[in-house]
């Protein structure tokens, strides 16, 4: 079945005040690039090239001037507006039309995944309904929290519980089949009076649809909610960064390494670019890159 991807970067933002007054959270700057890029970039590195971005009346121009029709990067992207922060659940009724009859999966724009990202390209295979991941993590009354008999069966879903279950929070990564559009129209408002993305997942779980991956230490997973861990995000990025030469994210290399561009698509799309050390970078990727596919190419020949 086609997957497709939505990246829901709205609501207000409020912690980060004042920096989130004139511009909205996911266009924060995560060390060198803005902070929609990396769950773009996740997307890209699971061949989802079909995405739609949801944002609220105010963001959404803002969203588009920085990203385009995508073609840059040989994927698609399409916008939509969500009026008011009525809940996450609520990005498959806006985008309903947009899913239609495909698998679609879901990620917020304020999450950041760094590591080894196959899961996700295998959850998509694999999901017969819903799946979704379980990371370990200190404080897990911020979040959804998953909770699990002695046999490690997951037995229960709980968002921001006062007495956690377990450690295990639900990072903003969720693969869906279709009908999770049906499933988001029975749902009513939950406490916080929006419709609430642990609703969808309950009623997976009542099915018996509903896979839960337990992600490792191999991954991190990033929060960016408050000044102090955009700033740890921030920190992170650069550190690996500055150490290996490469960056993390970077829409144009995965554009080219996963083949969405040919290398003259990839040349025209970097020209566009304005004299920056991000076009610098992106020329240097085309160089490595070249000469890598040069050298297999001899490679093959000489066996
Ligand atoms: O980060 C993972 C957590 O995200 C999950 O563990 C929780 O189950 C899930 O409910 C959600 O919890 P949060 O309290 O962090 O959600 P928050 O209201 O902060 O919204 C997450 C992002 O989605 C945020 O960047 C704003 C955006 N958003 C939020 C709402 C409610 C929207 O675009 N529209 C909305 O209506």
């Amino acid at each position: 079945m086609k997957t497709v991807g939505i990246v829901l970067a709205g609501g207000s933002g409020t912690r980060l005040y004042p920096m989130s007054a004139a511009m909205s959270k996911q266009l924060q700057p995560v060390y060198d690039k803005p902070m929609i890029y990396y769950p773009l970039a996740a997307l890209m590195l699971a061949e989802i090239r079909d995405i739609l971005i949801i944002s609220t009346p105010h963001d959404l121009p803002h969203f588009e001037r920085l990203l385009g029709d995508g073609a840059q990067w040989g994927i698609s992207l399409k916008y939509a507006v969500q009026p008011r922060p009525g809940g996450l659940a609520e990005a498959f009724l806006v985008g309903r039309d947009f899913i239609g009859n495909r698998q679609v999966c879901l990620i917020l724009g304020d999450n950041i995944f760094y590591g080894k990202l196959d899961f996700l390209r295998h959850a998509i295979v694999a999901n017969t309904g819903g799946y979704i991941f379980g990371y370990h993590v200190q404080d897990p009354e911020r979040y959804g929290v998953v909770e699990f008999d002695a046999d490690r069966n997951v037995i229960g879903i709980e968002e921001k519980p006062i007495s956690p279950k377990s450690n295990y929070a639900i990072p903003g990564l969720y693969v869906f089949t279709p009908d999770v559009v049906q499933i988001a129209e029975t749902l009513a408002p939950g406490a916080r009076g929006e419709l609430e993305i642990t609703d969808v997942q309950k009623a997976y779980l009542a099915q018996q649809r509903l896979r839960v991956e337990l992600l490792g230490r191999g991954i991190a997973w990033l929060d960016t909610g408050t000044p102090e861990s955009l700033f740890e995000a921030s920190s992170f990025i650069h550190a690996i960064e500055k150490r290996q030469g490469m960056k993390i994210a970077c829409l144009e290399e995965i554009a080219l390494t996963r083949q969405f561009l040919s290398k003259d698509e990839y040349l025209e799309s970097i020209s566009r670019l304005p004299n920056s050390p991000y076009k610098k970078y992106c020329t240097a990727v085309y160089d490595e890159f070249t000469a890598h596919s040069i050298s297999a190419q001899q490679q093959n020949i000489a066996r």
